[in-house]
């Protein structure tokens, strides 16, 4: 998978280079770039925004710098992925990221992510994406983060995971949380008694339809109280 991500802090992504992604990277199997935006500006002080139309607090990202950055990288298709790129504008005002987005986005060959800063980007630059490839603004969560970087960090990490060959146990990934709509049971590792705290007796049992039957109870219960929204099929 190619990712090309744009921001006015590449420097944020270098924990990319580090763990499962960062060997990933190194066996060719992700193609992470990160570009400065400041890089597709003319002027001596490489400006990226200015103040809004209409007044109110703030500055907004200029289109022209996007429009270059996004016009050069969509018409750089690898031999691989000849089709248009999906290009993510982290914001927000956008869809909910979820682990279905992540399964959705780790099929794509291409990615591209345009992360915000300040008050956000001018809009016609999302119209212009659309003529490039498929367009989505997508939220890591109900909050507000000061840009997109580490709302991309995050999305990078949950996508590169699922693409085959990153995670050296691909039935790791079965049993997580999420995975079918529900959190993952609680595990445990030796020493079987611990500061007077014991593993729960059925781990031991070696009676592995029991051990199955058990976890899956600690799954549904633990969504019941944690997240019961996920039960109700809220998301
Ligand atoms: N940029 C600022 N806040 C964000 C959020 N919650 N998700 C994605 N990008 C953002």
């Amino acid at each position: 998978m190619r990712i090309d991500v744009v921001s006015i802090f590449p420097e944020y992504f270098g924990p990319l280079e580090m763990s499962l992604l960062g060997k990933a990277r190194g066996a060719g199997i992700l193609d992470i770039r990160t570009h400065d935006l400041r890089h597709w500006t003319h002027d001596r002080h490489r400006t990226v925004d200015d103040t809004p139309y209409g007044g109110g607090a703030g500055m907004v990202m200029k289109p022209e710098p996007w429009g270059e950055a996004l016009d050069e990288l969509a018409s750089d298709a690898p031999e691989h992925a000849p089709a248009a790129p999906v290009i993510i504008f982290p914001s927000p005002a956008g869809e909910l990221f979820t682990q279905a987005t992540a399964r959705e986005l780790a099929r794509e060959p291409r990615l591209i992510f345009g992360c915000g800063r300040y008050e956000g980007i001018d809009e016609r630059v999302f119209a212009h994406a659309a003529t490039l490839g498929r367009v989505r603004l997508i939220s890591l969560g109900d909050y507000v983060l000061n840009g997109g970087e580490v709302a991309v960090m995050a999305m990078i990490e949950a996508i590169g995971r699922l693409i085959p060959g990153v995670v050296g146990n691909p039935a790791s990934l079965v049993e997580e949380s999420h995975e079918d709509g529900l959190l993952e049971y609680p595990s445990y590792t030796k020493p079987a008694s611990w500061r007077g705290r014991e593993v729960p007796p059925i781990l031991l049992s070696g009676n592995h339809a029991a051990i199955d039957a058990w976890r899956r109870e600690q799954r549904v219960e633990r969504t019941r109280e944690r997240r019961p929204d996920l039960l109700a099929g809220d998301r």
